[in-house]
């Protein structure tokens, strides 16, 4: 029997005749984003590589294909270090070239639409005297080599259009050994172009990117989506033993529990993308803070609070997951108003939202945490219980899940062993094939 519940919920205009489509570009570019904000030295750093890869790309006279794959491995290429290195910060990696790129294509290579792209991000600190003649598909990752050079010395405080030129010289002292001449030849051709710095560090660098990944078959239908939602789930997730395997739990729970208050497939395809995108703001809140043991002070705790917000401007900039955002960015609202980051209350909560709150509540209680073990039938339905009645998570919602705990809590426990399968999969992977220690989440 499907629960009836009288706030707007099923029906979304576009579940109705399956018009949801998203730009994978736009995925990518929000997922450059939340990398940008692990960052505080380097700002706009994978959106900027991105940039100057376009530009070399453009001027080098790749085809539209090659041009694309480029520029997309370029807008992700440190997303390695991110899952590596949790206190990562000036993305400079004198030490370490090689495994932060083998760890982001490992990564990337999970994502059916991006196998040459994750090619790509694998040889991004590859001299070009190595990389040539290897292998022709991927000589092109040298770009990108090129490209974050440059975005990596030119210093914030300074006007780029009088720092870049003399990198440039700089590069071609290293020409032919690390760089292909030909690729800084594009840039400095790329370089002379008058409309040049008008466009870096802005919000036309965007559009620009977007014009140059044009590409026919890129837009994604829910399904495609959650393929490359899985990216960020493991992004979020490999970050922090803490929340490791999280994003997947309430992805899951919120689907069942929306196929049970009678949204269709669709739509319990758009619960799991959100489930899996909820906390992507985390990627800006320092991980020593998300792990502290002690109290926090309150100093520390609204920091941590801002993840909702920061999930929110990340999605915001996806045209097509308004919904979805929404859904996401709400899950720590209260119906009673004392939630954040808003406060908002009552029916400005939709009933998606709702069922977002309680699948978080219920999936973070129910997890083992390394600290604790997760509750059992009996405590998770008084917790809930209690949330219910005072207004904080909705009743129905809640009592839906308590009537199906069993099937739900089945599918959550599945669903996180399997996440954390992927997880160590992913471990193994760099450990018996690069001798890579990822960090330990048991
Ligand atoms: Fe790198
Ligand atoms: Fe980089
Ligand atoms: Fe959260």
């Amino acid at each position: 029997m499907v629960f009836q519940h009288e706030c707007q919920g099923p029906g979304l205009a576009y579940t109705e005749d399956n018009n949801f489509k998203v730009r994978l570009f736009d995925l990518v570019n929000a997922l450059a984003r939340s990398l940008d904000m692990v960052s505080h030295t380097l700002a706009g750093h994978h959106t900027n590589v991105g940039f100057f890869a376009a530009r070399i790309a453009e001027c080098y006279g790749l085809s539209s294909f090659e041009r694309r794959n480029v520029v997309f491995a370029a807008m992700l290429h440190d997303i390695g270090a991110v899952s590596l290195y949790p206190a990562v910060d000036s993305l400079l990696f004198e030490d370490d070239t090689i495994k932060h790129s083998i760890a982001g294509s490992v990564i990337i290579s999970s994502s059916k639409k991006l196998q040459d792209v994750s090619k790509l991000v694998e040889y991004h600190h590859t001299p070009w005297e190595e990389l040539r003649g290897e292998n022709k598909r991927y000589e092109i990752s040298n770009i990108i080599n090129l490209a974050d050079f440059i975005d990596v010395n030119t210093r914030r405080d300074r006007p780029a259009r009088l720092q870049v030129p003399l990198l440039i010289e700089l590069c071609r002292k290293h020409s032919g050994r690390l760089f292909n001449p030909d690729y800084i030849e594009a840039l400095r051709e790329a370089e002379s172009k008058r409309d040049y710095y008008h466009r870096l560090y802005s919000e036309r660098t965007e559009k620009k990117l977007r014009l140059s990944t044009q590409f026919e078959s890129d837009m994604l239908d829910a399904e495609g989506v959650l393929d490359f939602t899985g990216l960020f789930a493991k992004v979020i997730d490999f970050r922090s033993r803490f929340t490791a395997t999280h994003s997947q739990g309430v992805a899951i729970t919120s689907s069942v529990l929306g196929r049970w208050l009678g949204f269709n497939e669709v739509e319990q395809a758009l619960f799991q993308i959100a489930g899996r995108l909820h906390d992507i703001g985390k990627l800006a809140v320092p991980t020593t803070l998300l792990e502290k043991n002690d109290k926090l002070t309150s100093s520390e705790f609204s920091a941590i609070q801002r993840h909702a917000v920061y999930t929110e401007h990340i999605l915001s900039g996806v045209p097509g997951l308004e919904v979805i955002r929404d859904w996401a960015c709400q899950h720590h609202e209260r119906i009673d108003g004392t939630g954040y980051p808003k406060g908002i209350a009552g029916k400005e909560i939709s009933l998606g939202s709702r069922i977002l709150q309680v699948a978080d509540v219920f999936t973070a209680i129910t997890e083992d945490r390394p600290y604790r073990r997760g509750m059992d039938f009996k405590q998770t339905t008084k917790v809930l219980r209690q949330l219910g009645d005072s207004n904080k998570l909705d009743p129905i919602v809640v009592e839906v899940l308590i009537e199906r705990y069993d099937e739900i809590n089945d599918l959550r426990c599945k669903g996180q062993t399997l996440a954390l399968e992927h997880f160590s999969n992913y471990s193994k992977v760099l450990y018996n094939k690069y001798g890579i220690v990822s960090k330990d989440i048991s």
